[in-house]
């Protein structure tokens, strides 16, 4: 497959461009609705992407030999179901693609999309999309392939839908087969940046008053007795003897559970937790959400926030394991490294989304956030864009040898 031409739809700041480039591709066309990732595109690309691609003509897209998407996800008519001739991706963007496909009728098209997709509507999305496909005359597996970039040691666990489509003239898509028991292990470490290399580091340095907080519920988790560390949400409010006048019922069960179990931990702790709560209760920040603490690190016998990686959530504070980074999301929870007390970086967004060191990130950082959060990791393209193109059998050590694009160009 070499030379091809491919055409980048929902182009955000070109995830796919960077993989398929990679491959020997050259792009004739790109769009994307947001003005600022177009913007970025053009500084990295120099193609200036079209606009809303509901307005664009088929006829107006060059011919290509891949189409590329990263598409977002919505429901489908159910009228069409009902009434079994109107097309079911009518007024949707999945149907932008399609006028498209049948138009140009390029040999491969490989889309990407949120994991929800696979049980959206109880699986009649996959499966409209999936029949759609198949009746534009693609080969593609009979299931969405889950895949995360984690499963190949780049520290983020983003499960994504990736759906390789080859024209049936050309042939028919392989199987694909991944053995989850052999995802290596990750290491935050792999994308950090040494703090001595950040411009502007007191940028990314989380606020003193933060710190404090952190302290705070630090002391909490290494000084509560349990036998095992709370998995359920620790609600400070909750922290408390059950109010007899309060009818837990007006609850949904879920809720009513992780009250009691609460109360359970403050009747265990009592003493502590009297003590603990009114120091808390003077910092500042201890209200709302950060008042409240999920602790999602694991069992282990020293626990220490400061060694793992959190996020400041309208949830509370979610504490996770250094291993690898919860899904880059577009909305700004920046996840924080405890062991370097600061947010991640631009540059370390990219290093998760496999974008390489050349790249320009929007010079606008929290657009730069939220563009690396809405973007498709590069390796992943590459590896799906491969099997895809039936150039190498999707075996597991070829993944690996993909894992982290910036390496090779730094
Ligand atoms: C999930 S992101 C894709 C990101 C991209 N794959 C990347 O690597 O950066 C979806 C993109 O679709 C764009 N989008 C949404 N509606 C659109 C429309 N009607 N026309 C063109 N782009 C649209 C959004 O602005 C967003 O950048």
């Amino acid at each position: 497959m070499k030379p091809f031409k491919f055409i980048d739809l929902f182009c955000g700041i070109g995830g796919f461009h960077q993989a398929m480039e990679a491959l020997g591709g050259k792009c004739v066309f790109a769009s994307d609705i947001d003005a600022d990732c177009r913007k970025t595109y053009e500084a990295n690309y120099g193609i200036q992407p079209a606009g809303d691609i509901t307005k664009i003509a088929a006829e107006d897209i060059p011919a290509h030999d891949v189409l590329c998407a990263g598409f977002p996800c919505q429901a489908f008519s159910k009228a069409g179901k009902r009434l079994g001739f109107e097309d079911e991706t009518k007024g949707t963007l999945f149907f932008d693609i399609c006028r498209i496909l049948e138009y140009h009728k390029p040999k491969y098209a490989l889309l990407e999309n949120v994991r929800n997709l696979a049980s959206h509507d109880k699986g009649n999305t996959w499966r409209v999309i999936h029949d759609k496909l198949d009746e534009l005359g693609y080969s593609l597996l009979p299931e969405p392939v889950i895949f995360s970039p984690h499963y190949i040691g780049v520290p983020q666990h983003r499960e994504r839908v990736y759906i390789m489509c080859v024209r049936k003239d050309i042939g028919k898509i392989k199987p694909f087969v991944f053995d989850k028991n052999k995802i290596p292990a990750c290491s935050i470490e792999d994308i950090l940046q040494d703090d001595s290399e950040i411009p502007n580091i007191k940028d990314y340095r989380i606020p003193e008053d933060l710190e404090r907080l952190i302290d705070l519920w630090n002391e909490f988790i290494q000084n509560i007795k349990v036998s095992k560390l709370p998995g359920f949400p620790i609600w400070s409010e909750r922290l408390c003897d059950l109010d007899s006048s309060e009818d837990l019922s007006q609850y949904p069960d879920w809720k009513q559970k992780f009250i009691l179990k609460n109360n359970e931990l403050f009747v265990e702790n009592r003493e502590f937790i009297t003590d603990w709560l009114q120091r808390a209760r003077q910092n500042p920040l201890f209200f709302g959400a950060k008042a409240k603490l999920e602790w999602q690190a694991g069992q282990t016998k020293d626990p220490n926030i400061w060694n793992q990686i959190f996020q400041l959530r309208p949830s509370g504070i979610r504490v996770k394991v250094n291993t690898y980074f919860p899904a880059l999301v577009a909305i700004v929870q920046t996840s924080i490294v405890g062991s370097r007390r600061r947010f991640l970086t631009p540059r370390e967004c990219a290093r998760l989304q496999s974008f390489p060191e050349n790249f320009k990130p929007d010079v606008k950082q929290p657009q730069a956030y939220k563009q690396f959060g809405n973007a498709v990791n590069v390796s992943l393209v590459k590896f799906f864009a491969q099997h895809m193109f039936g150039e190498k059998p999707a075996i597991y050590s070829d993944l690996i040898k993909n894992k982290i694009n910036y390496e090779n160009s730094r």
